[in-house]
C-alpha cells in the first residue's frame, strides 16, 4: 500500500526523526524541511541586515493577507476573506463580538459543552462583558444542537471536528439550520483544516477561526487565522480595535476607523518570524489534492481501528471515535482507564500520540507523512504494551504538565 500511495513522496518534505512514529500531528505538526532556510533568511537577511526596511522591502506588513490568501484555498474561501493573526482564542473573541454585531437585536450564543474548552471560556468572557448576552449549551455527548437554535439566537459557535473523538459536524446542514433561524454561525476549524476538504463558501459559512500549528504544520505557537464571508466584511465590527486594523494605520489618526477589508480583524504587530515559518507548511498544500489526502486518511484510520479492535479489545481498550470513516476526521481516539500510562509507555516505544483527560488516547494520522507501515507498527506496539502490562509501571503514571 505504501508503494502505490499517490502521496508517498510528500513525506520527504518533512524533517522527521528516523526512530519515531509520529501520530500527534493533530496537536503539533512536524517541521517542513524548507522552513529552516525560510527562518534563516528572515532572521539573517531581512532582520539582521535589512532591519526596519523589511516592513516594506520584504512585505512584512502584508504577510498576514498574503498567507491568508494561500490558506483560503485550503478552506474553500476566496481571496480577501482570510487573514492570519493572533491565536485561535483571540480570534474567537473577535468572531463572537463580530457575530453579535451583525445581529444587534438578539443576544443568545449557542455553543457545545463538548467543544474545546477555550471556545467555552471565551464565550463566557464575552457574556461576562455584556449584561444582555446569554449562553445556551448543547449538553455533553448530546447530538442535538439544532434543537437549541431559534429566533433568539444571534450566534452559533461550533467545532467542525470534535477535538477528542474526531467526529465531524455536517457544515452545510448546520449552517443552513442556523441561517433559517436568522443566526450567524462560527466554525472552529482547528481539527479539520489541512486534513479534510473544507468548503466554507460552499457551505455559506459566516465566520471561521482556526490554528495553523496542527495539520498545517506552521510550527509551535504559529499564528492563527480568521475567516469572514465577503458579504459580511463591510458591516462587521470587532472589539480589539488596534492600529493594525485601522483603515489607514500610518496616518496615525487620533480616533479609530476600521479597515474596510479583512485587515479589520487585525489588532497589533504580528510575529514575523512565526509568520514566515508558516509559509513552508502552507506551500506544501499547493501541490496536494485534498481528495487524495482524505482517501488516505480514511483508509489509515479504518486500518488502525481494525487492528486495535482485533489485537487490543480483549485488554479493555475501546474505540471512542466514530466507526464510520465518513464521520471521522484524522484521528482515532481510544479509551482506557489507565490511558495516560498507556500513552506514556507507547511514547517510550517510539510511538508519539497524546492523552486528553479523563481517559482518552488520541492518535492522529497525517496522510502527508505517515505510512501504512507505521499504522501497523503502532498497533503492534500497543498490543505489546497491553499484553505484557508494560504500562503498569510507576514512571508512566506520573503526570507531566502538558499531556
Ligand atoms: C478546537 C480548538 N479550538 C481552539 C484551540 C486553542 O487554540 P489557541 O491555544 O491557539 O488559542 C485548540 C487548541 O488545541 C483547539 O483544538
Amino acid at each position: 500500500m505504501d508503494q502505490s500511495d499517490p502521496l508517498r513522496d510528500v513525506r520527504d518534505l518533512f524533517d522527521l526523526p528516523a526512530d519515531i512514529i509520529y501520530l500527534d500531528g493533530n496537536s503539533l505538526g512536524p517541521a517542513p524541511k524548507a522552513v529552516f532556510a525560510e527562518i534563516e533568511k528572515t532572521a539573517k537577511t531581512e532582520w539582521a541586515n535589512d532591519l526596519i526596511r523589511s516592513w516594506n522591502s520584504a512585505d512584512w506588513f502584508k504577510l498576514v493577507e498574503q498567507y491568508g490568501d494561500k490558506l483560503a484555498k485550503i478552506l474553500g474561501a476566496d481571496t480577501g476573506e482570510v487573514v492570519i493573526c493572533d491565536s485561535t482564542s483571540i480570534n474567537l473573541y473577535k468572531a463572537l463580538y463580530g457575530g453579535l454585531s451583525l445581529r444587534p437585536d438578539r443576544a443568545v450564543i449557542v455553543a457545545e459543552t463538548n467543544s474545546f474548552p477555550t471556545d467555552l471560556y471565551i464565550t463566557e468572557g464575552v457574556a461576562a462583558s455584556r449584561s444582555d448576552v446569554k449562553i445556551r449549551l448543547e449538553k455533553e455527548d448530546e447530538d442535538n444542537i439544532e434543537d437549541l437554535i431559534d429566533e433568539d439566537v444571534a450566534v452559533v459557535l461550533v467545532n467542525h471536528v470534535d477535538y477528542r473523538s474526531g467526529k465531524i459536524r455536517d457544515m452545510p446542514a448546520l449552517t443552513k439550520i442556523a441561517h433559517d433561524a436568522g443566526a450567524i454561525i462560527i466554525w472552529d476549524l482547528c481539527h479539520s483544516a489541512g486534513i479534510l476538504p473544507v468548503d466554507l463558501n460552499g457551505a455559506k459559512a459566516d465566520l471561521a477561526v482556526g490554528c495553523t500549528y496542527k495539520y498545517l504544520n506552521g510550527g509551535p505557537g504559529s499564528p492563527a487565522y480568521i475567516f469572514a464571508a465577503k458579504r459580511h466584511i463591510e458591516a462587521i465590527g470587532q472589539p480589539l480595535s488596534g492600529w493594525w486594523g485601522h483603515a489607514n494605520p500610518f496616518a496615525f489618526d487620533v480616533s479609530y476607523q476600521k479597515d474596510r477589508g479583512i485587515r479589520k480583524f487585525l489588532c497589533g504587530t504580528q510575529p514575523i518570524l512565526s509568520l514566515r515559518a508558516l509559509k513552508s507548511g502552507l506551500e506544501i498544500y499547493e501541490k496536494l489534492d485534498m481528495r487524495a489526502v482524505r482517501t488516505k486518511s480514511m483508509t489509515m484510520t479504518d486500518m488502525f481501528i481494525d487492528l486495535v479492535d482485533n489485537s487490543c479489545g480483549e485488554f479493555g481498550i475501546a474505540i471512542y471515535s466514530p466507526r464510520e470513516a465518513s464521520k471521522r476526521a484524522g484521528q482515532v481516539a481510544l479509551t482506557f482507564e489507565h490511558g495516560y500510562a498507556v500513552a506514556q509507555a507507547l511514547i517510550e516505544q517510539g510511538v508519539i500520540g497524546d492523552f486528553r483527560a479523563p481517559n482518552i488516547l488520541r492518535y492522529g494520522f497525517s496522510p502527508l507523512y505517515n505510512t501504512y507501515g507505521e499504522v501497523c507498527t503502532a498497533a503492534a506496539s500497543l498490543n505489546r504494551i497491553m499484553k505484557d502490562r508494560l504500562w503498569d509501571q510507576e514512571r508512566f503514571h506520573k503526570r507531566l504538565t502538558v499531556t
